[in-house]
């Protein structure tokens, strides 16, 4: 029933032949033509996926969705906790219809995530009595989840997000003193990507994490990935979250970033991009404070302008790109204006407004690749 009735507004999508030029003038449908969307623009390159929650698979974002995209992240509900709240039951619902979503739409779907320091059920690193669970105890839980996931979506979640977030975000620690390194030790991130091949041997499988273009974090993860490379462990890919913002990353940083993770011979994905137009640090609460004015014609060009040095450079490296996605869908819904939080925070860091229309910006991503 939910598939055909999605089938139904695709196909109405696709049969009404509106132009760009006038969608574009009303609000009241989706205003950017067929001829003119991401998933066409980037067809010879790389897969062009956004993050979704379930709420984003109805109405308008529904359409959005089908006609920009042809790949989707579920944003949370693939995740430890919501997916697996209590040790014997699991919480299917999300995650299996942003699955039938994508299948019924003809996209892919990367998996999103298996193991993280975020976003865990209050059990999983607690015995009955509300001991911290031993290290044999943990890593039969982490394969239990992992092989009962990966194995629910084999052959239709085509990558996985295996680890998120391993590394410290201290420069003189190597890895993050989360639950999963303090109780099992370093070797739980080969034993996560080991559990997920068993139970798909197809799928592509990421370590995935942020600022991954600063040298001194690329270095660090370069580090692990090599390591476990070195000892056989079945890890295929990086994911570059890409949370970046109007001046970070340089194009040199992005590019020798990619060609230091395509020498270990792993694919690269941008797995969760937005372009901030909120400075990182300094003076941010004030900025944040004056923000829902603040995509000014000036800010706007620094937005454009980065994004088109971004896609330019994934234009260039589209041989050991294999997926951009961006995090949120449009600035209606956008993470950054929860986190960190401000009161009347507000950030503008995606292709379409928040009313779904298409900015400036999105037209000058599409024209990088234009013929
Ligand atoms: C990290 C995670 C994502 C998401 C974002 C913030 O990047 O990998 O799943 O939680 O933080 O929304």
């Amino acid at each position: 029933m939910f598939r055909n009735v999605i089938y139904l507004i695709v196909a109405g999508l696709f049969s009404g032949a509106v132009s760009a030029q006038s969608s574009r003038t009303s609000k009241s449908v989706i205003p950017v033509g067929t001829t003119l969307t991401l998933k066409k623009s980037f067809a010879n390159y790389f897969p062009i996926g956004v993050s979704v929650s379930p709420s984003n698979l109805v109405g308008r974002e529904a359409e959005l969705i089908v006609q920009q995209f042809n790949s989707l992240t579920p944003e949370n509900v693939m995740k430890f906790g919501p997916l697996h709240p209590e040790e014997n039951r699991y919480s299917w619902g999300g995650a299996d219809s942003v699955v039938a979503f994508a299948e019924a739409n003809k996209m892919k779907v990367r998996g999103h995530t298996l193991i993280w320091h975020q976003q865990n059920p209050a059990w999983l690193f607690l015995d009955a009595k509300g001991d911290t669970v031993n290290r044999e105890v943990l890593l039969s839980r982490m394969k239990s989840h992992i092989e009962t996931v990966v194995k629910r979506y084999k052959g239709r979640v085509y990558a996985w997000d295996v680890v998120n977030e391993a590394l410290d975000d201290d420069s003189t620690r190597y890895l993050r003193n989360s639950p999963w390194f303090n109780i099992c030790g370093e070797d739980f991130i080969e034993k996560a990507f080991q559990y997920a091949h068993q139970a798909d041997p197809e799928a592509i499988l990421f370590y995935n994490d942020y600022r991954t273009e600063h040298p001194e974090r690329r270095e660090r993860i370069y580090k692990l990935l090599k390591r476990l490379k070195d000892s056989g462990v079945p890890v295929h890919g990086v994911g570059l979250q890409g949370h970046w913002n109007l001046k970070d990353p340089s194009r040199q940083q992005l590019v020798k970033t990619i060609d230091r993770f395509r020498s270990l011979g792993l694919q690269v994905q941008v797995t969760e991009l937005d372009i901030s137009v909120l400075p990182e640090k300094k003076d941010r609460d004030s900025i944040w404070l004056a923000a829902p004015d603040m995509y000014t014609a000036e800010i706007e060009q620094q937005h454009i302008a980065q994004y088109e040095q971004v896609f330019n450079v994934f234009k260039a490296y589209k041989d050991y790109l294999s997926g951009v996605t961006f995090w949120n869908l449009s600035d209606k819904d956008t993470w950054l204006d929860q986190t960190p939080s401000a009161k009347g925070k507000r950030n503008f860091p995606l292709l379409f407004d928040a009313d779904l229309q298409p900015k400036k910006v999105f037209y000058r991503v599409i024209d990088v690749v234009k013929p």
